[in-house]
């Protein structure tokens, strides 16, 4: 007999998820069809895996956009495996009854933790002093060898105080730092829990020796920080981007931290992404560059991925769905 349902998972995600489709396709629910490369599928290979689906679990390197939703008019969900969704035109979507699912909550935790650790790795030089050591230069205790920043004590500007920045905000009270935040909506009773002020964004650019990106990409918030902003910014200030790329202006803050604007960044999220190799933030020794793995812990990742996997079948079998971005998209399906 037929599954009812055609679903297409883009890339391999966790066993985790993966038994849960298999479970419903063993119940003749679902016909799956996993993307099995290790690179995504270019424009043409993700809308020939998508043909006659039902229902898509999609990655943020997947772009969802309304050609390829007209294509497929039997499409009930994109549920995406990241709580970001960017990569996704929503409205398109809605428009055309087509429910969007992300996976919030689960990655929150981890994701402030990543976001942390990459702040103590700028501020301390953690990547500089282990490839000085990796490259045979440690030659002995130096007075003055790598000199880094303290966190304790310092002031950190939060920008994007929902679920992830408020997460970072707890994590530097246990530094003693002083924190500000940032938000177009301000939810006084955290900042208020957290002992954290709301500020401008420009103020918070000005005070902050340590500034961390946590806020959603939107046309708002394209090129939030360009180069007015970086110049703000204190000349040792930090900057910590584990939200999305276009977020920050590329060419202005490689321009900042080469001609000495700010002190140094931390980036999970670049743009483009990845960066090709030969990019000028790679050999810059003020940038950390990693990709794009602030989620990236085994536990978490399973948790996206039993998210991701609950999510498209809730909508398939027309049940509420434990994350939806566009409710309104359910009552067309
Ligand atoms: C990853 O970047 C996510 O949005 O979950």
């Amino acid at each position: 007999m037929a599954a009812r349902w055609r679903v297409a998972v883009t890339r391999r995600i966790p066993e985790a998820g993966l038994v849960i489709l298999r479970e419903a396709e063993a119940a003749g629910e679902i016909e799956l069809r996993i993307w099995p490369e290790e690179l995504p599928p270019a424009p043409p290979e993700l809308a020939e895996l998508l043909h006659g689906c039902a229902g898509a679990i999609t990655l943020v390197t997947d772009a969802i956009e309304p050609e390829l939703l007209d294509r497929e008019p039997q499409l009930n969900v994109i549920s995406n495996f990241a709580v970001g969704y960017d990569n996704v035109d929503v409205p398109a979507a809605t428009a055309r009854g087509v429910a969007v699912c992300n996976t919030p909550d689960v990655l929150t935790e981890t994701t402030a933790d990543f976001a942390f650790a990459l702040l103590m790795a700028a501020a301390r030089r953690i990547v500089e002093g282990a490839d000085y050591v990796r490259a045979g230069q440690w030659r002995t205790w130096g007075p003055t060898l790598l000199l880094g920043r303290d966190l304790h004590g310092a002031t950190l500007g939060i920008a994007g105080f929902g679920r992830i920045g408020r997460e970072v905000a707890k994590r530097a009270r246990g530094f003693a730092m002083t924190v500000l935040a940032f938000d177009t909506h301000e939810d006084q009773a955290a900042a208020h829990d957290l002992g954290v002020r709301f500020v401008p964004l420009d103020d918070l650019l000005r005070a902050a020796d340590f500034v961390t990106l946590h806020v959603a990409l939107t046309p708002e918030t394209h090129h939030l920080i360009g180069t007015r902003e970086l110049r703000l910014m204190k000349r040792e200030a930090i900057l910590v981007n584990a939200a999305r790329g276009p977020v920050v202006d590329t060419d202005a803050l490689v321009a900042a931290l080469r001609d000495g604007v700010i002190g140094g960044a931390a980036l999970d999220v670049t743009d483009p992404e990845p960066l090709p190799p030969n990019h000028p933030l790679l050999a810059l020794p003020n940038a950390i560059v990693v990709p794009h793995i602030a989620s990236a812990s085994v536990a978490t990742r399973d948790k996206m991925a039993t998210t991701a996997a609950r999510n498209l079948l809730a909508v398939l079998r027309g049940v509420q769905p434990p994350h939806i971005v566009n409710p309104e998209a359910l009552r067309r399906v």
